[in-house]
């Protein structure tokens, strides 16, 4: 159904991701592959063009990560952006080297050919650079673009011209018009470059012929049907949390084969307060679903008991979970299949850099039921972006509130009851958290924050609350901002509203006396305090 396609080769560029959801805001779809993907699979993709990403390496270093080169025959356009600019240099017969002046950052670029790549992209303006010297009389076409380079280009290959320079640069970018092959020197993905987007689009439409065809509606048609004929006559089942990953799944599940679908909800016992209510309501009232609730609170429970470690935690609820899912999952009949909310960045073989948090702390996951079931996967999130999640959960019509949650732990608050898991310093938590999103929901700040939440604290502090000495416990309160949780800042939250949580926090929590707020960033500390 989606015909017109663009591939991006992926070189280790931070970026990589940012190019293919650039190609999608287009409504043209995009994949990802790793650079050194076998030409027959890229063959095999068909796409209407391709962009070759940046990445840390340089091309004329031992080792350095080149495609096969057979994507410069395919006869469609190609698009090489910093890494891949010089890599199109090197094996094109260009050169490339050591760039005297390395460029980092903002940089004035001065086209010389706005004819297609750039065509709409420039404003006239007057330089007071060192281009207006060498060129005083003539009228410059510039615009403003993100550079992050240490080599350049000396010499170009065969059929190329430059279109584009910085004072830096002599060829911040060059074409062969012929075969439809471009080049920058600098990242039209990033919001910096101003008019990135237009030069995306450029070369999506105008070079490579593209219709603007992926839209969350096309794509929920194709995926409920694609569902449909999978699964037949079989029944599946889908663990959800209320987080927003497995909820958009269940409900296009749902959409595609009604009450063949039977999703599960465990209450593990460290769940926030009126959560499973909440999730319930919202599923079974909205949108009819199927939902077996299964309470195994006191069994999470026992097994936490007296357990400190945030690993073994991790470790006891993720299996507890499995044994508890696959015993209600067995009890369906003809059951074959199960629906998992995996993302696209979960799934794409990338070369980039992965920061260590996504391995610090190991995140449950059900694999081990598929083995011993027999089950097969539905994954019909796994090609799209968190955004784009979000996107496709407002078409199935799915109410803000579940479509904005902040993400939530698969471990939950046993992660954030800092030491020992008990009922009552859950019950701690769990009004101390609903007073800390309330107010943050007042404020009109939920939207802004990546995830705010109460911790508690294994210690024990000195208050005085009338005319008694108390000894009580502490609560931390965490805000973060952050764009996917592998990076986070700590969230600026207005000290009037900081002071109303603690003021609600003290007055209304029986056993807490003392609040506090982390001001850590992620690195060096993580989200969660375990
Ligand atoms: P950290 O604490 O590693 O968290 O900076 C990054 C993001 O991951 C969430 N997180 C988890 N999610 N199982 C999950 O499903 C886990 O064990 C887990 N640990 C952390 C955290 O809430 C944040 O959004």
């Amino acid at each position: 159904m989606f015909e017109d396609k663009i591939l991006v080769l992926d070189f280790g560029s931070q970026y990589t991701q940012l190019i293919a959801r650039r190609v999608r805001e287009n409504s043209v779809y995009s994949e990802i592959l790793p650079y050194n993907a076998p030409f027959e699979k890229i063959a095999a993709f068909k796409p209407k063009g391709i962009i070759l990403s940046g990445g840390p390496s340089s091309v004329y270093s031992k080792g350095s990560p080149l495609p096969d080169i057979k994507i410069f025959t395919m006869g469609i356009p190609i698009l090489g952006i910093c890494y891949g600019m010089q890599l199109m240099a090197h094996l094109l017969g260009g050169r490339v080297a050591k760039a005297v002046k390395r460029e980092y950052g903002r940089a004035e670029l001065i086209i010389d050919d706005d004819s297609d790549l750039f065509q709409g992209v420039s404003e006239l303006r007057t330089l007071a650079s060192a281009s207006r010297r060498r060129r005083p009389n003539s009228e410059l076409r510039t615009t403003v673009v993100w550079m992050s380079h240490g080599d350049r280009i000396e010499k170009y290959p065969e059929g190329f011209t430059s279109i584009a320079h910085t004072d830096n640069s002599p060829v911040a970018a060059m074409a062969n018009k012929k075969k439809n092959f471009y080049a920058l020197q600098f990242h039209p993905e990033v919001v910096h470059t101003e008019k990135g987007r237009e030069i995306l689009k450029n070369f999506i439409f105008n070079i490579c012929g593209c219709s603007p065809t992926w839209t969350m509606r096309s794509f929920i048609e194709t995926e409920k049907e694609r569902i449909r004929k999978l699964v037949g006559n079989k029944k599946v089942v889908c663990g959800i949390s209320g987080g927003v990953d497995s909820s958009v799944t269940a409900v296009l599940v749902h959409e595609a084969i009604g009450d063949a679908l039977t999703c599960i909800f465990v209450d593990n016992g460290v769940l926030r307060q009126d959560e499973a209510k909440k999730v319930e309501q919202m599923l079974k009232k909205s949108f009819h679903m199927k939902i077996k609730y299964v309470d195994a609170s006191e069994r999470f429970l026992k097994k936490l008991k007296g357990v400190k470690d945030p690993e073994r935690k991790r470790k006891i609820i993720g299996n507890e979970f499995i044994k508890v899912f696959e015993d209600e999952a067995m009890k369906i009949k003809n059951v074959s299949f199960l629906a998992q909310g995996t993302l696209y960045p979960d799934v794409i073989e990338s070369t980039s850099f992965k920061g260590p948090s996504a391995t610090i702390k190991s995140h449950h996951n059900v694999g081990g039921l598929l083995k011993k079931m027999k089950l097969k996967l539905i994954e019909p999130l796994r090609e799209l972006f968190k955004d784009e999640v979000r996107v496709l959960g407002r078409e199935l019509g799915m109410p803000d509130e579940t479509i904005n949650r902040h993400p939530f732990p698969g471990p939950g608050l046993a992660i954030r009851c800092i030491s020992d898991v008990t009922k009552e310093r859950l019950t701690i938590l769990r009004k101390a958290d609903v007073i800390v999103l309330d107010e943050i929901k007042k404020a009109g700040l939920y939207n802004k924050i990546w995830q705010a939440f109460a911790v508690l604290l294994p210690v024990k502090s000195v208050g005085v609350m009338g005319d008694e000495r108390t000894y009580d416990n502490v609560i931390a309160v965490r805000g973060v901002t952050s764009v996917d949780g592998m990076t986070a800042d700590w969230a600026q939250i207005p000290c009037e509203v900081l002071g109303r949580i603690s003021n609600r926090i003290i007055n209304e929590v029986k056993g807490v006396n003392r609040v506090v707020y982390d001001i850590s960033s992620k690195p060096p500390s993580t989200i969660e305090w375990e």
